[in-house]
């Protein structure tokens, strides 16, 4: 049996339909009764667990074999994520797939690539057999961006610095396949997309399929942290994401294209053009 958390989440949502329509058995976590009962409602098989309350997981976990582990970014990432890893060695399972960051670094400056490597490095001393999915910076994020995009504005930091990105469903299409076969124990898998794209080459490939210009507009960090505010983000992910943005992606310090997808699932990788098109709608009429 596999538990799959973050079932309501992007990546966990989608591994939950993959790991359905391909008919393989799996339980869905969630932190909330009510979420809970919709995943039941439709159809699957789920379960409460709160990573925040580490005494709601053994029941999770009872008789799951292998675990799927994601948390959102938060001051809270390390302590959930340890306190799942040793819940779910007390309850026996045998191996933990973990979403985990291409830049992760104990001496990194952004916070969550830090995190991550402290949680990944708790996960490999744990005892319990583990696989690390290390995605680079997702295409999902560009929604962030899609009411000035459909204004004819990327607003973005990065100066001339690029990115492999990938979409998230590719990330769940591999964690969905590693999580149903056996021999991927003690492997890290680094996951791109099959291209490194600066703002310049995302705001062409919008243009292309919006049908009205887009120009990348590189403003300046307090701008771009008022944008990132007024999207919503918390003052924590915000200080966050200026530095992801400003320091290390302007710094060309991102990896390039990995083709990790393509060998584990033998399909390939969206490039950045499939995205903006499954995208079409929400990039072309954000404010209409
Ligand atoms: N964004 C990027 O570019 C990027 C790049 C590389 C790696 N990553 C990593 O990817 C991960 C995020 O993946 P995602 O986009 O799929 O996340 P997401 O859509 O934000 O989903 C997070 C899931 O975790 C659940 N959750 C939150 N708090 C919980 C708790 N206390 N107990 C149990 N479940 C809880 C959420 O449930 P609710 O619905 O109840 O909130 C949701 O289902 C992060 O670890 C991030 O560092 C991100």
């Amino acid at each position: 049996m596999i538990l799959v958390s973050g079932a309501t989440g992007g990546i966990g949502g989608e591994v939950c339909r993959l790991l359905e329509a391909s008919g393989t058995p799996f339980r869905a976590m969630a932190r909330k009764p009510e979420q809970v009962e919709t995943l039941r409602r439709g159809g699957m098989d789920a379960v409460l667990g709160d990573f925040d309350r580490p005494d709601t997981l053994a029941a999770a976990l009872r008789d799951c074999d292998v675990m799927f582990l994601v948390t959102p970014p938060t001051p809270d990432q390390f302590a959930q994520e340890t306190a799942a890893i040793d819940a779910a060695k007390r309850a026996g399972v045998g191996r933990i797939v973990k979403i985990s960051a291409s830049d992760g670094n104990v001496r990194s400056p952004v916070p969550w690539a830090r995190t991550h490597a402290l949680i990944d490095h708790h996960l490999r001393s744990a005892g319990i057999g583990w696989t690390l999915l290390k995605p680079t910076a997702f295409m999902q994020n560009f929604l962030w961006f899609k009411d000035p995009v459909s204004r004819g504005f990327l607003p973005q930091v990065t100066g001339t610095g690029s990115v492999s990105w990938v979409d998230t469903r590719d990330v769940a299409r591999v964690a969905a396949t590693v999580l149903s076969q056996d021999g991927h124990e003690g492997a890290t898998y680094f996951l791109t997309g099959p291209e490194t794209l600066d703002m310049k080459g995302a705001a062409r490939h919008i243009s292309e399929v919006v049908e009205h210009r887009v120009r990348y507009l590189n403003l300046p960090k307090p701008l771009f942290r008022a944008l990132l505010r007024l999207t919503g983000n918390s003052r924590w992910m915000t200080k966050g994401l200026v530095v992801q943005f400003a320091d290390v992606v302007a710094g060309h310090h991102d990896i390039d294209p990995t083709f990790e997808i393509e060998r584990l699932t033998g399909d390939r990788a969206r490039s950045f053009a499939d995205f903006v098109r499954d995208h079409r709608e929400e990039f072309a009429k954000a404010n209409s």
